[in-house]
């Protein structure tokens, strides 16, 4: 007769496809319950999102279902807790980043809200009150931060094997885009974009910075898990519009960051609203009240609301971002108070 004994023996197999150790040895399948014939178990992942669940189930399945005696196989799905996580994924010291006191990632619920203007701005906002600082460009989707910052085509240096930050207006820049060769599409899918932000991660020597601003993929997809996983003292800020259409993703982004014990400094709401001139009303053309819902509800310091300052999309195109052209308008007044903020809150 099949019992719980010979289930575990034969369990045993199946791996995690990341860590290549037996599911069953890792603690990931757990609550074997055998009742004629019928077999239930649970399958603990590291996220309820997790891209190879299907494939685990089906071999877990696959597997028991060849043994004499299983009439069925039930696999249920739950995640591991936050000890469990940390003991089965050790959050290692990376040596490019020994020496950076403060990472800030910058995350959004999703693209276009303006993620990487306020990571490129806040950086440079920063280094405006003589902090040291970094930016990493990790959208592994589209790389914007050498456009923004007229680096493209710019090659990183390489010494003794370590990759250096290029330097342009004040700031130490790396960026996904500075590593593909030109005019070749970028494609970092599954495994290969873990590797490549590891890889970026592990070897840029960054040196002594007071903060490494991040500007991390849209959304909390594979990517963003990873990088937000592979550094241990993260921040996040988010990144938010004003419409309440927008809320939902950006609520379901603060929960998964939380959900792995990043702590977020604070929320930005960006395209707050438009000033038409110095004297007129300014006019809320995305709606309002978006960040001050969600820093209620969460209860996270709302740190700015930066306008819809066509001078930004100017910067932006041209390679001279406002913080550097014009650091003393309203709009860079702004983003100063959001990096006062930011200094005060990081002691
Ligand atoms: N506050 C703003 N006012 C005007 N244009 C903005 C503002 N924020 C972002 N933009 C523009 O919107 C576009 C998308 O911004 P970007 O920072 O690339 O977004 P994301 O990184 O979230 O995809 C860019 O062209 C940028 O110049
Ligand atoms: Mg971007």
């Amino acid at each position: 007769m099949i019992d719980e004994f010979k289930i575990r023996e034969a369990v045993k197999s199946v791996l995690d496809p990341e860590l290549k150790k037996s599911l069953l040895d890792l603690g990931m399948i757990r609550d074997i319950h055998v009742e004629n014939g019928q077999v239930w178990l649970t399958l603990a992942l590291s996220t309820a999102r997790c891209p190879r669940k299907d494939a685990m189930v089906e071999e877990i399945k696959g597997v028991l279902g060849k043994l004499p005696g299983v009439a069925g196989v039930d696999v249920r799905l739950a995640t591991l807790s936050h000890e469990e996580l940390e003991k089965l994924f050790p959050k290692h010291p990376l040596v490019g980043l020994e020496k950076v006191r403060h990472v800030l990632a910058v995350a959004s619920g999703k693209g276009g809200v303006g993620k990487t203007t306020i990571a490129v701005n806040v950086a440079l906002a920063l280094a405006g009150r003589g902090r040291r600082v970094g930016l990493l460009d990790a959208d592994v989707y589209g790389p914007s931060v050498p456009v923004m910052l007229s680096l493209e085509g710019v090659q990183p240096e390489e010494e003794n094997e370590a990759i250096l930050p290029a330097e342009k207006f004040g700031l130490r820049i790396m960026s996904l885009g500075m590593l593909t060769a030109k005019g070749q599409p970028i494609v970092w899918r599954g495994p290969l974009v873990a590797k490549a932000i590891k890889q970026l991660l592990g070897q840029v020597m960054w040196g002594d910075l007071d903060y490494l601003v991040l500007d991390l993929p849209p959304g909390t997809g594979d990517p963003s898990i990873t990088i937000a996983q592979s550094i241990p003292h993260a921040a996040i800020l988010m990144v938010t519009t004003p419409q309440e259409v927008a809320l939902a993703d950006v609520r379901r982004s603060i929960d998964l960051f939380r959900k792995f014990g990043m702590v977020i400094v604070g929320l930005v709401e960006n395209m707050s609203y438009f000033q038409p001139d110095h004297s007129g009303k300014p006019i809320a053309i995305f709606g309002e009240g978006g960040g001050e819902k969600l820093s209620e509800e969460f209860g996270l310091p709302l740190l700015g609301k930066i306008p819809i300052d066509l001078a930004i999309g100017r910067g932006g195109d041209s390679g001279v971002p406002l913080m550097v052209s014009s650091p003393d308008s309203e709009t860079g007044r702004v983003f100063q108070g959001i990096a006062d903020r930011i200094v005060a809150a990081s002691g």
